[in-house]
């Protein structure tokens, strides 16, 4: 038996999707516990990318089952969107490899619609959100508005909690009504029935089977709702512990979390990040990572590791290893910066402050590493590697007190060096 939790320790797009595809090669499970279609995981196999937004990304493999947990929201249309993708692509996701939480909140278009809204009407202080409807449904979720997967399947209630919220009050130029929406998603939940299923049940089942079990964390530390860099976060827990609330597991079920981190630094949206580069060599990474937005196609914000941030998500994820992804980006830079500690107007410091007005002040205090000539995208084991791409991972291991395990050269799966062969 073993449950391993897989989280981003920085913004998102660490290259979850992509460690989680090649980890799963040797699962029977991998279950998603929070976050919704705001998230865009790639896995690319062979010639083909796969772009999952609700879905695991363990998906590819046929022996392995996938679950969305309770604590993920889930937009219906968007989902049965996402299998009609991968069945054209050849991915058939039946009831059998596809798990649903009756009791995971649904999206609804309301959410959408007041999820774009606010952030239009926020003039100066606009977050970034992807616009998925995320933060409404998650607010209904904890203020007890929620409507939730199995209320899909009840007219006579699903209407009544509808009226409930009179969600016109919210949005004055509402056009959509009541009837019109449960009958859109009661068609949805209809096709969707054959996956729901009480999903704590089928993975407390599989841990007692013995089964090795993945849970896939969506967006990154520093966007959870708790430890990131509120308010510019994201409305749930991507850190490890949501990994038990989100899928209804004890703590002690928890063997490994594995952190997946970019060798240099992105963030989507709006908010503070000390490390950014609005120079030539932001522009670099950008163009060199191929840094636009999954979901989103917006361009990524890019700049360098920031150690600071990296050992604050070792700690509130206790995280036992880390996976370090897209290192052959940073391939012909001459030196490569990285954060170690930051200036701040009260001195040095090498913690994240929890003020964001003083973490909004901090400037990096950058070491700057030996770059590397050769093109490593095509290494396949650590010996190959350049000295100072060694040198580079070691710096971060000495910094971070944690292993890494694996590091990523491209978004193939055999682009992947391990270093540490663990079961
Ligand atoms: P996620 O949200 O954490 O799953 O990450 P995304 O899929 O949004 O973004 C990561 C991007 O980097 C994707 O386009 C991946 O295919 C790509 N990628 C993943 N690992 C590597 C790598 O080691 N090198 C390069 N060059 N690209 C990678
Ligand atoms: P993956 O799983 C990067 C960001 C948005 C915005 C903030 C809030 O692919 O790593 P939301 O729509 O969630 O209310 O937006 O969070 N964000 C992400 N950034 N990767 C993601 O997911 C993200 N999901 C949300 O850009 O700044
Ligand atoms: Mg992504």
């Amino acid at each position: 038996m073993s449950v391993k939790v897989i989280v981003g320790t920085q913004w998102g797009d660490e290259g979850k999707g992509k460690i989680t595809d090649m980890l799963a090669e040797k699962v029977d499970l991998v279950v998603r516990y929070q976050g919704g279609n705001n998230a865009g995981h790639t896995v690319v196999v062979g010639d083909k990318t796969f772009k999952l937004h609700l879905i695991p990304s363990g998906i590819l493999y046929p022996s392995v089952a996938c679950v969305i947990g309770n604590g993920v929201v889930i937009d219906p249309e968007i989902l049965l969107k996402e299998i009609e993708t991968l069945a054209k692509q050849g991915v058939k996701v039946t009831p059998k490899r596809l798990k649903i939480s009756s009791i995971a909140h649904v999206i609804l278009p309301y959410h959408k619609l007041l999820d774009q809204a606010q952030e239009a009407g926020r003039s100066d202080e606009k977050i970034g959100t992807t616009g998925r409807g995320i933060g409404p449904a998650y607010t209904d979720k904890v203020a007890r508005f929620g409507v939730r997967v199995l209320d899909l399947f009840n007219k006579e209630s699903f209407t009544k909690k509808l009226k409930k919220r009179e969600w016109h009050k919210l949005i004055p130029d509402l056009k959509l009504t009541e009837e019109e929406v449960v009958e859109t998603y009661m068609a949805f939940a209809k096709r969707l029935e054959p996956f729901v299923e009480d999903t704590s049940l089928f993975i407390n089942d599989a841990i007692k089977a013995g089964k090795r079990i993945l849970m896939e964390g969506a967006q990154g530390t520093l966007l959870d709702v708790d430890h990131g860099t509120y308010p510019y976060v994201t409305s749930s827990n991507p850190i490890a512990g949501a990994a038990c609330t989100g899928a209804g597991i004890g703590p002690h079920k928890i063997d490994q979390v594995i952190g997946v981190t970019k060798a240099y630094a992105t963030r989507v949206g709006e908010g503070p990040f000390p490390t950014e580069d609005h120079g030539d060599q932001g522009e670099y990474l950008r163009t060199k990572g191929c840094e636009f937005g999954t979901t989103t196609n917006r361009p990524r914000r890019c700049g360098w590791l920031d150690l600071v941030v990296l050992r604050y998500a070792v700690r509130v994820n206790g995280l036992t290893e880390i996976c370090l992804t897209k290192l052959d980006v940073l391939d012909g830079l001459k030196t490569i910066k990285v954060c170690n500690s930051y200036k701040t107007p009260n001195g040095i410091i090498s913690e994240l402050p929890m003020d964001p007005e003083l973490f909004s002040k901090c400037e990096p205090i950058y070491d700057e590493v030996p770059g590397w000539k050769e093109e490593i995208a095509n290494m396949t084991q650590w010996s190959d590697l350049p000295l100072n791409a060694r040198n580079y991972i070691k710096y971060i291991e000495n910094l971070t007190g944690i292993n890494i395990s694996l590091v990523s050269v491209g978004s193939k799966r055999n682009q992947t060096i391990h270093l540490l062969e663990a079961d």
